[in-house]
């Protein structure tokens, strides 16, 4: 017979995970009212990372930059006022909403919307920035519920130009990048899910150099294309990249 935690398994991390997102805002809240730039601040702290996304933005010239999941603001600083960009961010914790709309209220361009990242996704598609060419960061994950299936497919049916980066992905052979799994053995790995960018066209690359050169909280990380020309020039022009071939 199952004790009072087992049965209240889901319950008990929700409210884990709600307590620890409270601390962190609190925290940030009297630590770091306002975005300043550093390099332990954005994408983890991780300098490959960064360098990673300032090779696509050179390789692609970006029109604007989407992410899901905004936490407290600090990938969403970093990508803003290192390109100079509009971006569009999404959270699900409207605490967290608040406190990245105070921390990022400086810098021009930057809009933080209380929302699931699915239904951001499709609401973006009426605000008629689906005509351009995006950097989508996709960070929404943390809880049981897993939506980068669905966001994958609404973008793959919205943007024709973009290049995707999915945060905390296992990065094949290289077991110094750490990754999330969820409920149900739902590892970010490309075991799970190349038969998803398969199916919908895109070519999956990975960081080419090791994780023991990176920094900060060393998490792996997929980027994403569409097939054929989009994935040609990163191929030819990104050296911070290397393709998977399965
Ligand atoms: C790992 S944190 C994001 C970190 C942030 N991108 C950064 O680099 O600083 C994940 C965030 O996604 C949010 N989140 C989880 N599921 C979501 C969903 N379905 N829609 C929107 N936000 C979600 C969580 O509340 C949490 O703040």
């Amino acid at each position: 017979m199952k004790n009072p935690f087992q049965r209240n398994k889901r319950r008990f991390y929700a409210l884990e995970n709600r307590i620890i997102f409270m601390e962190a805002a609190l925290e940030t809240y009297f630590d770091s009212p306002t975005y300043i730039d550093s390099d332990a601040v954005g994408f983890n702290g991780q300098k490959i990372r960064k360098a990673i996304f300032n090779e696509l933005c050179d390789t692609f010239s970006f029109q604007s930059i989407i992410e899901t999941g905004t936490y407290t603001g600090n990938t969403s600083g970093y990508m803003a006022t290192q390109t100079g960009l509009p971006l569009s961010t999404c959270e699900s914790n409207r605490v967290l909403v608040a406190l990245a709309k105070n921390r990022l209220s400086g810098i021009p361009g930057v809009k933080c919307y209380a929302m699931d990242s699915r239904d951001f996704l499709n609401t973006l598609t009426h605000l008629d920035v689906s005509s351009e060419r995006v950097f989508i960061y996709l960070d929404a994950h943390c809880h049981d519920d897993l939506p980068l299936k669905q966001e994958i497919e609404i973008i793959c049916k919205t943007w024709k130009e973009f290049a995707i980066m999915i945060d905390d992905f296992q990065v094949p052979g290289d077991k110094g990048y750490g990754y999330d799994s969820y409920a149900g053995n739902q590892a970010l790995s490309i075991n799970n899910f190349l038969p998803v960018f398969l199916q919908n066209g895109l070519a999956p690359f990975f960081p080419a150099l090791p994780s023991s050169k990176e920094t900060g909280a060393k998490r792996g990380s997929v980027i994403l294309t569409r097939n054929g020309n989009f994935a040609d020039q990163v191929v030819n022009k990104c050296g911070s990249l290397k393709k998977y071939e399965s």
